[in-house]
This record gives structure tokens, C-alpha cells and sequence, in this order.
């Protein structure tokens, strides 16, 4: 087969560059198309268009296939956890024992906040957004810890210091918005675990560990760690490109995180699920409105850019409910409506014609509720899921010898050349 692409136009015939990926994906190169042929090309919300090359993650949304490095996020998912896996998508391998024991170390070491910063906390309006809170805490972090990011050594620590603190910094911005005083991380609990203790322990009531409830997050974690070049990663990799600060660019990516048909949907979901349960449980007429042509109306939690068919992610959110209220003996009547939906949208014709499927979003939130996570933090667990995956692809795009800042074009459409009227005059 050619590796090239021929575009024929106007009687003459342009030959392009065919890329092929290592799992056989193709992509046209068209890097001196403009230069060569004056054309640009137009693909709003970029469904066609390849940003990068990447050896980070792999996903075919129509086998249902996620990997990281490589790695199917089933077998993550059974044997990993977070910790590790973070470690995986940042250096491009599974630790040894003793990298993943240093890896500990410095998490642990990095993971308290400036006491300063509890002033910015404290200061916000009660009823703000976590998510609004934390992606402003991330971009100051830079004026608290303006180490330069140049040899390898400061990015390692600048890159654990955000793993490390952003959990702390999540689980303050909870206990603030209650008006609790925070609690601060322990050296004896993992990374899951101090989360949970940082999230729930107050000083008249201990928070008492579950296994169960620390291994369901794990696995949450592990599932939202990273997905190729999604909204917030390209926020991430776009900012970054202008060789912003680390910081900044992952504030970007986690205020792109919240919208609602992004990370924001695992809220959304439990809005709706509970809006159905208030009214008596009518799911069919949600199936009806996400329908409707003359409704904004979407079924949250369905469809995907790049899934046509079931999010492998969703399907062991699914798996890891039913393990989890079972064995904590917690009955959610959400999960039934869930269930009960979801079986009757994969029968309706629109969701089949439209291959819409349940995504990752569709059970996460029952998980978290179970955990005890309130709904508006909900965003705020898969942001720090996401961050092993942010910053990765941030660390890619720096090392990348075809790095160029984004800037993309566009097919101007307003008015030709017209000229100033003075005031008077109009
Ligand atoms: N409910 C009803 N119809 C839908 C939905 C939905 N959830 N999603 C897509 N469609 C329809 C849409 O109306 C359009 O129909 P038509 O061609 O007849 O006009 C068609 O499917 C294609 O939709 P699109 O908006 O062009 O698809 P997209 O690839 O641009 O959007 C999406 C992807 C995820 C934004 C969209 O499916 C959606 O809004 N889903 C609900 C929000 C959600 O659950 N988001 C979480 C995504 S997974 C987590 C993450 O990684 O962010």
C-alpha cells in the first residue's frame, strides 16, 4: 500500500505523507499542506484531527479498548493501584519495588500545603464550587512554589508535588466548605487512604477505614487516569504549548474538566437519576426528552466522541457498584434506576442508531455517593484522577522535538473591508 495520499485539485495532484501508529491507526500528514497547496483544513470540534503523536495512551471506540502504555485498564483495574499507575503513565513504565517505594516517599513528603493558602480558602464564599476553588488553588500554587521547571530532577518534583498536593488541597476545599477545620495528611496511610481520612475524620468522630470503600477508589482513580487527547488534555497540552508553567496549564485542564459534557457529567448524572427518583421513578420520559429534537435535553452519562460502542470504563463502574453496595450492605435506589435506563435506552432505536452507550460517568457517581463523596466534589475525584494522565501528556508535549505553540487557523466569515463611520455619522 502507498504511504502516501494524492489531493487532486485545480488539474494538479498534491502527495501527503501517510503516518501509521503502532496499532496500525493512519493519519494524513498535512503539516506543509498550506505551504504547498494554500488550503487549510476545517474540522470544528476536531473529531478528524490528530494534535500529536503519542505513546501514552490507546483507545479504539469501536472495539471498546483502553490501554495505558500499553496495558489493557481491565488489568489495572484488578491489580494496580492508583499510585502505581500514576507512576506508569509519568515515566512510561511500571515501577520496581524500590522506585515505587521512593515514589511513596515523595509523595508523602510533598503532600502538605502552605499554611498561607488556607487564607485563600477561607476567604472564599461558602457556597462556591469546588471545582471552581480547586482550579484557582492549582494555578496559585506557582507564586507558592516558583521553582524553575528545567532539569529533570525539578520536574519530577514539581510534577509529585501536584499529585501530592492537589489531593490535600481537594479534600480541604470539602472540609472548608462545611466549616471544619482540615485535617493533614498521615505518613502511615496510602494515598487512597489518607484521602478518605482527610475527607471524613473530624475530632470527635475517627474515621474508620473500609477496604472496600478504598479499593473502589482506587479503582475509580485508576479508570480516569488518562484518555488520549480528550477536552481537558488538549486544554492541558494547549496551554502548556506556549511553555506556561505546569501549574497553569493543569488549572486549565481542570476548569475545561468541569463542564457538564466533560467531567462535569458524573454531577449531572446524579442530578438526574435523583430527579427521576423524586418523580416517582419515570425514566422513559428522560428517554423521550433526550430524544426530542426541539429539546437541549441530553441523556448524561450516554455517548461518547470516540466510543460507539460500551465504554470499557463504564463497564466495570458498573461491576465495582454492585461489589461495593453489596459489601457494604447499602441499598441506593439510584443504582436501580440506572440499571432499569439503561436497559431500556440500549433497546430504543435513537440510542442504537446513535450508538449511544453508557460512559464513564453513567455509574461513577453512584460509587462516590457510596464512599460518602458529596455530589458537588464529584468532579474534583475525577480531577484527581486525571492528573496523572494531564500531567504526562504535559511532559510528552515538552519533550516533543515536533513542539510547536497551538495556534490553530481558521475560515474567516464576517465582512470584507469596510470602513470606520464616525459616531455622528451613524
Ligand atoms: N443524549 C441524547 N442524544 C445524544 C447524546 C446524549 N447523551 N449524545 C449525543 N447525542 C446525539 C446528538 O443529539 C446528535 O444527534 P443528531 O446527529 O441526530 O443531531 C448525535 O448524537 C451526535 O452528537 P454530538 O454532540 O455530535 O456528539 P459529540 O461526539 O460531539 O459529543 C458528548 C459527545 C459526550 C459531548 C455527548 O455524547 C454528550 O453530550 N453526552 C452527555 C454528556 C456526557 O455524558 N459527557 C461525559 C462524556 S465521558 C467523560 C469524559 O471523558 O468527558
Amino acid at each position: 500500500m502507498d504511504d502516501i495520499v494524492k489531493l487532486v485539485y485545480d488539474g494538479k495532484t498534491y502527495e501527503l505523507p501517510v503516518i501509521v501508529g503502532s496499532e496500525g491507526e493512519r493519519a494524513i500528514d498535512i503539516t506543509n499542506l498550506r505551504a504547498d497547496t494554500g488550503f487549510i483544513t476545517l474540522d470544528p470540534g476536531f473529531a478528524n484531527t490528530g494534535a500529536c503523536q503519542s505513546s501514552i495512551t490507546y483507545m479504539d471506540g469501536e472495539k471498546g479498548i483502553l490501554r495505558y502504555r500499553g496495558i489493557p485498564v481491565e488489568e489495572l483495574a484488578e491489580k494496580s493501584t492508583f499510585k502505581e499507575t500514576a507512576y506508569l503513565l509519568i515515566h512510561g513504565r511500571l515501577p520496581s519495588e524500590e522506585e515505587l517505594r521512593n515514589f511513596s516517599i515523595m509523595l508523602n513528603d510533598n503532600s502538605l500545603v502552605h499554611e498561607d493558602m488556607k487564607a485563600f480558602y477561607q476567604n472564599y464564599p461558602r457556597a462556591s464550587h469546588p471545582m471552581g476553588i480547586l482550579s484557582s488553588m492549582v494555578n496559585a500554587l506557582r507564586s507558592f512554589y516558583p521553582a524553575l521547571q528545567i532539569s529533570e530532577e525539578e520536574i519530577n518534583l514539581t510534577v509529585t508535588r501536584l499529585l501530592a498536593k492537589v489531593r490535600t488541597m481537594a479534600a480541604m476545599s470539602y472540609k472548608i466548605s462545611r466549616g471544619h477545620t482540615s485535617v493533614y495528611p498521615r505518613p502511615d496511610l496510602a494515598y487512597c487512604e489518607n484521602f478518605l481520612n482527610m475527607m471524613f475524620h473530624t475530632p470527635v468522630k475517627p474515621y474508620r477505614i473500609k477496604r472496600e470503600m478504598v479499593r473502589a477508589l482506587e479503582v475509580f482513580w485508576i479508570l480516569h487516569a488518562d484518555h488520549e487527547q480528550n477536552c481537558s488534555t488538549s486544554a492541558v497540552r494547549m496551554v502548556g504549548s506556549a511553555r506556561t508553567n505546569l501549574y497553569a496549564a493543569i488549572s486549565a485542564g481542570m476548569s475545561a474538566l468541569w463542564g457538564p459534557l466533560h467531567g462535569g457529567a458524573n454531577q449531572a448524572v446524579i442530578e438526574m437519576l435523583t430527579k427521576i427518583h423524586e418523580e416517582g421513578g419515570n425514566y422513559q420520559k428522560f428517554i423521550e426528552r433526550a430524544k426530542a429534537k426541539d429539546d437541549p435535553f441530553r441523556m448524561m452519562g450516554f455517548g461518547h466522541r470516540v466510543y460507539k460502542t460500551y465504554d470499557p470504563r463504564a463497564k466495570i463502574m458498573k461491576q465495582k457498584c454492585d461489589e461495593l453496595l453489596g459489601a457494604i450492605n447499602l441499598e441506593d435506589p439510584l443504582l436501580d434506576i440506572a440499571k432499569e435506563l439503561e436497559e431500556a435506552a440500549l433497546k430504543d432505536p435513537y440510542f442504537v442508531d446513535h450508538n449511544l452507550y453508557p460512559n464513564v460517568d453513567f455509574y461513577s457517581g453512584i460509587i462516590l455517593r457510596a464512599i460518602g463523596i458529596p455530589t458537588n466534589m464529584f468532579t474534583v475525584m475525577f480531577a484527581i484522577g486525571r492528573l496523572p494522565g494531564w500531567i504526562s501528556q504535559w511532559k510528552e508535549s515538552m519533550d516533543d522535538p515536533q513542539w510547536r505553540i497551538s495556534r490553530p487557523r481558521q475560515v474567516y466569515t464576517g465582512p470584507n473591508l469596510t470602513h470606520y463611520i464616525p459616531v455622528e455619522d451613524r
